[in-house]
């Protein structure tokens, strides 16, 4: 059996780091080498890789997506893309927007140039992985994947224009894009700057946590494994030009979250702070999964309880992985 040869971009990231350890781990596909491309920026992490690092199918290269000779090579030596790589935190796009547009956008018009010489017409796969987002705030229902896209923070924005840009490549070359969305993930291994591991870190060493606004936004948790499973499916079984929408089913405002952190974390809510809401907050966030569900068999399959629990765990017993962050996260709080 010939391998299937992934270049996954953003690899030592959350999100992709989970993924690559999925694919090479004991339940991962049979025939699978993975390089990872990612530029190391203060969110990735290599130590995310340390559990595949000794795997014959794994490599790692230390760059970036908008570097086009780098790109051209890995292109050339892989089937496939699944692209990660990107500026992800919403707080660090409102102080300034041009690092989201360079990467976001200007690095997945790289990989899409390289995948059109090197793959083409029918062949390679090219899964962008985006966010519900774009789609902007919804009060109530959820977005189907054909909702016009209405992204409100530089982040959403970037993103967006890179879903476009990559269907666009479909439309106009025949090339194999594959977009997915996703809701807000959570699990191990998630930067200290993001609600989740940022609160929880800050609980553990007893301090307070920033609530914005009024902690009604509501956001659909999905965990990091039924994420990996959405996007596999879509790699092996979607249809090129498609979009699918992917989420977790747990809907929670940021209150009803932070009141399970704080159990979790053994603390109470003098240790909650309201502070100014973000700029631009998205209200709510929901994305309809009828068709990843019916076309693809997609199902959450982690409950959230226990979700929560075991990543509180993991940061309670992982100090040494998160310690050594907290003054990097802190600047992504800074920038409110
Ligand atoms: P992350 O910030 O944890 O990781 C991003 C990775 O990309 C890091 O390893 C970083 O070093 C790398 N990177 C950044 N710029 C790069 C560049 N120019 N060249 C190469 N590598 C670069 O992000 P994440 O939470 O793992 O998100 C991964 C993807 O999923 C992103 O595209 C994000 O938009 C999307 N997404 C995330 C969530 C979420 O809840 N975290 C939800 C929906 C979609
Ligand atoms: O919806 C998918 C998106 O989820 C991804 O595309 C992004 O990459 C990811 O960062 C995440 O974006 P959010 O802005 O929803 O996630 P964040 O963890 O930053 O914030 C979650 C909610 O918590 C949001 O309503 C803002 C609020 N919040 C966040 C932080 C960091 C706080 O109240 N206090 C905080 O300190």
């Amino acid at each position: 059996m010939t391998a299937t040869r992934i270049l996954v971009t953003g690899g030592a990231g959350f999100i992709g780091s989970h993924y690559v350890r999925t694919l090479l781990g004991p339940h991962g596909p049979a025939g699978v080498r993975i390089t990872v491309l990612d530029k190391l920026t203060y969110a990735g992490n290599p130590a995310n890789l340390d559990p595949v690092r000794a795997h014959p199918g794994f490599r790692l290269v230390q760059g970036d997506v908008c570097d086009a000779a780098v790109v051209d090579r890995l292109v050339a030596e892989h089937d496939q893309i699944v692209h990660f790589a990107a500026e992800s935190h919403v707080d660090r796009s409102i102080l300034g927007g041009a690092e989201f547009v360079r990467t976001n956008v200007g690095g997945t018009q790289v990989l899409l140039d390289a995948a059109l010489r090197h793959h083409g017409r029918g062949r390679g796969v090219f899964v962008q992985v985006s966010t519900d987002e774009v789609y902007g705030s919804i009060p109530y229902g959820s977005w189907p994947e054909t909702h016009p896209l209405s992204p409100s923070s530089p982040y959403a924005a970037s993103k967006a224009a890179a879903d476009l840009v990559a269907l666009a490549h479909h439309r106009t070359h025949g090339l194999d894009v594959r977009v997915t969305r996703c809701s807000n993930n959570y699990g191990h291994h998630h930067f200290p700057e993001k609600l989740i591991p940022l609160f929880i870190t800050r609980l553990l060493e007893g301090r307070t946590v920033p609530l914005y606004g009024d902690g009604l936004n509501v956001r659909d948790w999905l965990h990091i494994d039924d994420h990996v499973q959405g996007i596999e499916l879509v790699r092996t079984k979607g249809r090129p030009g498609e979009v699918y929408n992917i989420g977790g089913g747990t809907e929670l405002t940021n209150r009803e979250l932070v009141s399970l952190l704080l159990e979790a974390c053994g603390a109470g809510w003098e240790s909650v702070e309201y502070v100014a809401d973000r700029k631009g907050h998205d209200r709510r966030y929901s994305v309809d999964c009828a068709k990843i569900t019916l076309e693809l068999g997609y199902e959450p399959r982690k409950d959230f309880a226990t979700g929560l629990a075991e990543t509180v765990s993991w940061y309670r017993e992982n100090r040494d992985w998160w310690e050594p962050l907290r003054q990097r996260a802190e600047l992504g709080q800074a920038v409110r």
